[in-house]
């Protein structure tokens, strides 16, 4: 039975939470009993007790105790069967898998089952239907296909996990909840419903108040679109011309708030019936429809899914062009570092964690020999606390037979499964005091999401896209991934050496306040081409470019070229010395006033004319690239910039290596994270122990085909 584990034992490793990450989990901090520090911890499996036989719960609960798991995820998409039909809950099967679990000493976390409504309601509720972009309807059969605005779908999303909370607020083992699956994440990411058009219409009377407003903040006289009732105002669905881009601005904007809204109802009524769990949702971070800052503000902390094969699998659609391993690690890195910045550097959890071949349609990648550990090591390494991995069995039926978890379909172990075994040890040997430090970043790296849908809305270059921007800087910053802590733009940037703002197209006076005040303070902030070129309501600046930072970069736009078929080219001088740059996409063309050149463009009219500048201002500095270099160069100057910003890292590491570093109570973690299939090996001046084989380490350090070491100065 469960005396202990599930929320009384994570009620003490609350304390240690609560010191060191600051996080809210209300509670447990209070009836701290003593228990190993080693079960404080969240390493688990997403388990599906609604699709396996009730036969099997027994050995599955017992396996999963003998991997050394101490929870699982379970319920998320189970609304079929715990209401079968409208207004009859039946959660006697539910309490049956919980019991079995928590007497096997596994916590449990419950997910409310909104993102799969069952087919009784969509057949009784026929506008609850997600409208997509091209002004389809969506239809049942798949999941997320449902509306977030309609008030019909909430109040029934809301019932059912007012009933779910209600039954198990005080089920023994039942430790927090997540909230839905993953919002916005399905065929299409955006509803255009009617629902949608009257709750846009609104919240832009709560945002604007007037109509006066709205029309001159959007300029409405253009194409004769001024709204004289608010009924009026359109979604952007096709109309034979582009939506005006304030108002499509502000629908992106509004989409986000929906989403945040829908999950806001389940989140108030839970920190009411069970104000002992805690509260969180999983979503990923490459995504960017929902502003995850405000998706996690009041949750307890932040969940994110992971599944790098995946990710592969899609990039090897995408082009036929081979995929470097460091690729896939960049884009996982950078999704990490989203989930450790969605709650300004607090520790995360990984909700998913990919355990097999990860696929759909077709499978994804069979993971090498190693690769499992090393995913959940990097995403500890990004400042993780807990892990979950997707999923316990492999589903025998249903749209996701390909994806594999910690069993086969035959329930045998699957090939990582050892590996998994064996993380779970190391991590709880660990212990929290690892798993709960902090991670350590000189450097920041701006994700502003009004930039990235005004860019969407209108990309000023059919190549040009946000996230991919910010991606192939991500990248160049640190080709190992470290010390990047991802930013909004309004963010304190204090903290930091260095901060980096690529394509900052919309820039707001709050925010170009705080980066004044950032350089002036002796902050560096390099930023690039289209810098400031928007209002925040999406109107094009009246001011010269860069607008309201043009004092602070020292330089005026003279002209900006969107590159076709003549070709550009950026020389450096002495102080970016280095091979002359390809330029791709786009050209500012600055005429310094007071800034120093650091290259110049070497071809057609702009042959001579600055294109990437260097300006003090105040006790800092502020670089403007206004030419989208390529990757090598960009590479080259970034790291280059970081130097000099006084930006280091504990040794250098070769291409395809990572090293993170988090920190606590004056002890420092160093991972060294393998992401080839070659081993590595890199020198040193310090000694280290390895914390996972106990080995020391003096010179040089060997690093196995996708190994992790874990280092700490001896
Ligand atoms: C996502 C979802 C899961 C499952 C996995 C695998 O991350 O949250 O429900 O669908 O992907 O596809
Ligand atoms: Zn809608």
């Amino acid at each position: 039975m469960l005396p202990s584990l599930s929320r009384r034992e994570f009620v003490s490793g609350a304390a240690v939470l609560v010191s060191t990450a600051g996080l809210r989990l209300p509670v447990w901090a209070r009836a701290a009993a003593s228990v190993p520090a080693a079960d404080q911890v969240l390493l688990g499996v997403d388990y599906y007790p609604d699709q396996t036989p009730e036969s099997l719960w027994e050995e599955d609960a017992r396996r999963i105790t003998d991997v050394g798991f101490t929870n699982v995820r379970i319920a998320e998409f189970a609304w079929a069967l715990m209401e079968p039909s409208e207004g009859k809950f039946e959660f006697a099967w539910l309490h049956r898998a919980v019991k079995i679990l928590s007497q096997n000493n596994i916590a449990v976390i419950l997910g409310t089952p909104s993102a799969a409504p069952p087919p009784w309601l969509s057949a009784k509720y026929s506008d609850i239907f997600e409208v997509n972009a091209q002004g389809q309807r969506l239809y049942p059969g798949g999941r997320r296909f449902t509306c977030p605005s309609n008030a019909t779908y909430r109040r029934l999303s809301l019932t059912i996990a007012s009933e779910m909370a209600r039954a198990f607020a005080d089920s023994p083992g039942v430790v927090g909840w997540q909230i839905d699956n993953e919002l916005t994440l399905g065929s299409s990411l955006r509803c255009y419903c009617n629902a949608c058009q009257t709750g846009f219409q609104a919240w832009l009377r709560a945002r604007y108040h007037d109509l006066e407003t709205i029309n001159r903040t959007w300029g409405t006289v253009f194409w004769s679109q001024t709204y004289t009732d608010f009924t009026q105002i359109p979604v952007p669905l096709p109309s034979g011309g582009d939506p005006n881009p304030g108002l499509a601005l502000d629908y992106d904007r509004y989409q986000s708030y929906a989403n945040v809204s829908f999950q806001g109802e389940q989140l108030e009524m839970l920190r009411k019936v069970c104000p002992r769990h805690f509260i969180t949702t999983n979503n990923v971070g490459l995504l960017d429809t929902i502003d995850m800052r405000d998706l996690y503000r009041d949750l307890d902390f932040v969940a994110f899914d992971n599944y790098p094969g995946f990710f592969e699998m899609l990039l090897h659609q995408q082009s036929s062009a081979p995929v470097p391993p460091d690729a896939i690690s960049a884009m996982s890195a950078m999704g990490h570092d989203f989930a450790r910045g969605a709650k300004g550097g607090k520790p995360f959890m990984i909700m998913e964690e990919q355990s097999g071949k990860a696929g759909q349609r077709s499978f994804g990648p069979q993971p090498e020999k190693g690769q499992v550990r090393l995913w959940t090591y990097q995403a500890i390494a990004h400042g993780g606390m807990g892990v979950n991995y997707f999923r316990w069995d492999t589903a025998t039926s249903g749209a996701e037979e390909y994806w594999h978890g910690m069993l086969n379909h035959d329930r045998s172990n699957s090939p990582a499964f050892g590996e998994m075994q064996q993380t779970v040890r190391e991590l709880k040997a660990l212990g929290p005091e690892l798993l709960y430090s902090k991670y350590v970043a000189e450097s920041a790296l701006v994700f502003d999401y009004d930039c990235s849908w005004a860019v969407q809305i209108q990309p000023g270059h059919f190549s040009l896209s946000y996230m991919p921007q910010v991606q192939s800087w991500y990248g160049a910053i640190s080709p190992s991934h470290s010390g990047i802590d991802i930013v909004g733009p309004l963010s304190d940037l204090s903290p930091y050496k260095i901060v980096f703002a690529p394509l900052a197209y919309v820039v707001s006076e709050a925010q170009a306040a705080k980066i004044r005040s950032f350089v002036q303070g002796g902050g560096v902030l390099v930023t690039g081409f289209r810098l400031g070129a928007k209002t925040d309501t999406s109107q094009m600046v009246r001011t010269p470019l860069p607008g309201l930072l043009r004092d602070v970069m020292g330089v005026t736009i003279e002209d900006y070229v969107p590159i076709y078929s003549a070709k550009q080219g950026v020389r450096f001088s002495a102080g970016l010395a280095g091979a002359d740059a390809s330029c791709g996409i786009w050209a500012d063309i600055l005429q310094p006033a007071g800034a120093e050149v650091l290259g110049a463009y070497t071809n057609g009219a702009h042959s001579g004319k600055a294109a990437v500048t260097a300006n003090k201002f105040g006790k800092g500095k502020a670089i403007y690239i206004g030419a989208d270099l390529d990757a090598a160069s960009l590479a080259r100057v970034l790291q280059s910039l970081s130097g000099s910003a006084g930006v280091r890292q504990p040794f250098n590491v070769p291409r395809g290596v990572e090293l993170t570093v988090r920190s606590a109570g004056g002890k420092q973690w160093i991972f060294l994270l393998n992401h080839t299939s070659d081993a590595q090996t890199m020198g040193n001046s310090k000694n280290f122990t390895d914390l996972l084989t106990r080995e020391s380490m003096t010179g040089k350090i060997h690093l196995g085909a996708y190994a992790v070491r874990i280092l700490q100065e001896a």
